[in-house]
């Protein structure tokens, strides 16, 4: 392995960029499967879809050809339909190591119908697709390796199905956006979004599966077990439909504005992409373009001054304050008003950017605001990340650079932890936790100046090691 690198040259020893740097690195070393990486050794021990490409993002500083791997065993496990499943097991796990395993969701035979690859087993359902966003950044780490290897030219089509997969078959509001049927899907598991749409639905039975995210994590940091129940019921009922979407029923649909606004940068990358490989940008381009009309017509709430996600079973606004609704800030070319009253309710009582350390899950003033509880209160780093990202592209350079240096102390004091207290930065979740470690080298190599987009950032050192 070559020497380590991260951020600018070190002044003087003892440099503390440098030393989070190495922390950092220290973690995706550590967490490396060999192929992929897993979020933690311990809480989620196999591949998650959106912790991978977020890790991809950071490892890209580390070891471009590492991130390219990690993108690639991912995609390696798509399904025929084109869905990118939100687990990839790790075959060397045992099952009781994390629930819900292997033999709960039966990929290969439930997921036969819709394209279950035969020889890895997968969970079936998905995560946000932060991935072609991931393919274009691990690719500009360094374009003439990208080239050499034809890195995109083998990504490109499968992030083209993922796209079409959720463009296609997940449109099930018909109104042009991705629809998630689990409160896994938009990653966010246990957001107050979803207690109204969630409350309809029965939960399994206690006593039918155990828990192994309390082997891990503090009750109090975790969903509850009614909440359980409901997800257990949710992924049952969609596994014994055999994974099936258009037609099918769902008691837990929903389009959310982090999981459509991630896409519309996604489907941006990968006009870059397809520009790269020789292929015709230009229906991605007009795919973006009809994704944020989409966007700001179903979720757009002026009276909120956020987007909402929209519950397709009653067909209305969820009148819940998440961070989510902020996240659309890194979609490129929305009108000034909405930036403006997105920034001003960044900046307001509901999420007080500037005044706490970085962006709270949740709404502050909520009735379920709980700082401790999961998606419920407490700061993420991949969210954070992005909310800098899009306070960067739309010229709100002191914000991003005050959100910027929060995280870069919350991530080294909390020991690059899951998730952190809203108020105080102390680490909540489990530890060595896998994107709060990525995006730490990412902050740290991009140039805090630089006035661009989560598409435009070009990071300013890359040090390989050999994979
Ligand atoms: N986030 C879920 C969990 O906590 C699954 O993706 O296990």
């Amino acid at each position: 392995m070559t020497s380590l690198l991260v951020g600018p040259p070190a002044t003087a020893a003892g440099d503390p960029a440098e030393a989070l740097g190495r922390g950092a690195a220290r973690v995706l070393l550590t967490n490396w499967m060999g192929a992929s990486t897993v979020p933690s050794r311990g809480l989620y021990p196999h591949q998650w879809s959106w912790d991978s490409a977020f890790i991809a993002i950071g490892l890209r500083h580390l070891s471009v050809r590492r991130a390219q791997r990690e993108l690639e065993t991912l995609l390696h496990a798509q399904w025929a339909d084109g869905r990118v499943p939100h687990i990839v097991f790790n075959p060397a796990v045992p099952h009781d190591a994390y629930f819900p395993s292997p033999d709960f969701w039966r990929s290969s035979s439930a997921g036969a119908a819709a394209g279950a690859p035969a020889g890895t087993e997968t969970s079936g359902i998905v995560q946000p697709p932060v991935h072609a966003l991931a393919a274009w950044l691990v690719h500009l780490a360094d374009p003439a390796d990208s080239r050499r290897r034809g890195f995109l030219p083998r990504v490109y089509g499968r992030l083209a199905a993922w796209h079409d997969y959720l463009t296609g078959p997940r449109d099930l509001g018909g109104g042009g956006l991705a629809a998630m049927v689990h409160p896994w899907e938009p990653g966010m598991d246990n957001s107050p979004c979803w207690d109204a749409p969630l409350g309809r639905v029965e939960p399994a039975a206690r006593g039918s599966y155990r828990r192994a995210d309390l082997d891990h994590g503090q009750p109090s940091e975790r969903p509850t077990d009614l909440d359980y129940g409901r997800y257990v019921r949710l992924a049952t009922d969609y596994r014994d439909g055999g994974y099936a979407d258009a037609g099918a029923e769902h008691a837990f649909a929903v389009e959310d504005p982090c999981v459509n606004a991630l896409l519309i940068v996604s489907e941006r990358a990968l006009a870059r992409i397809a520009a790269e490989t020789g292929a015709d940008p230009a229906p991605h381009e007009r795919r973006a373009a009809r994704l944020t009309e989409a966007l700001v017509e179903r979720l757009w709430s002026p009276e909120a001054g956020l987007f909402l996600s929209r519950d397709l079973v009653s067909g209305e606004l969820i009148p819940e304050k998440s961070v989510a609704g902020l996240i659309p800030l890194i979609v490129p070319g929305l009108p000034p008003e909405i930036v403006d009253a997105l920034v001003g309710t960044a900046e307001g009582s509901a999420f007080r950017l500037g005044e706490v350390p970085m962006v709270p899950s949740y709404d502050f003033t909520g009735t379920a605001f709980d700082p401790s509880r999961y998606w419920r209160g407490p700061a993420w780093f991949n969210t954070s990340w992005l909310v800098e990202r899009g306070l960067r592209q739309y010229g709100r350079t002191r914000a991003a650079d005050r959100l910027r240096a929060a995280m870069l102390a919350a991530a080294g004091e909390s020991g690059f932890a899951e998730y952190v207290d809203p108020f105080t930065g102390h680490a909540r979740g489990t530890r060595d936790f896998g994107w709060t470690a990525a995006l730490t080298l990412d902050l740290l190599a991009a140039d805090p100046g630089a006035d661009a987009g989560v598409l435009g950032q070009r990071p300013d050192t890359t040090v390989g090691v050999n994979a």
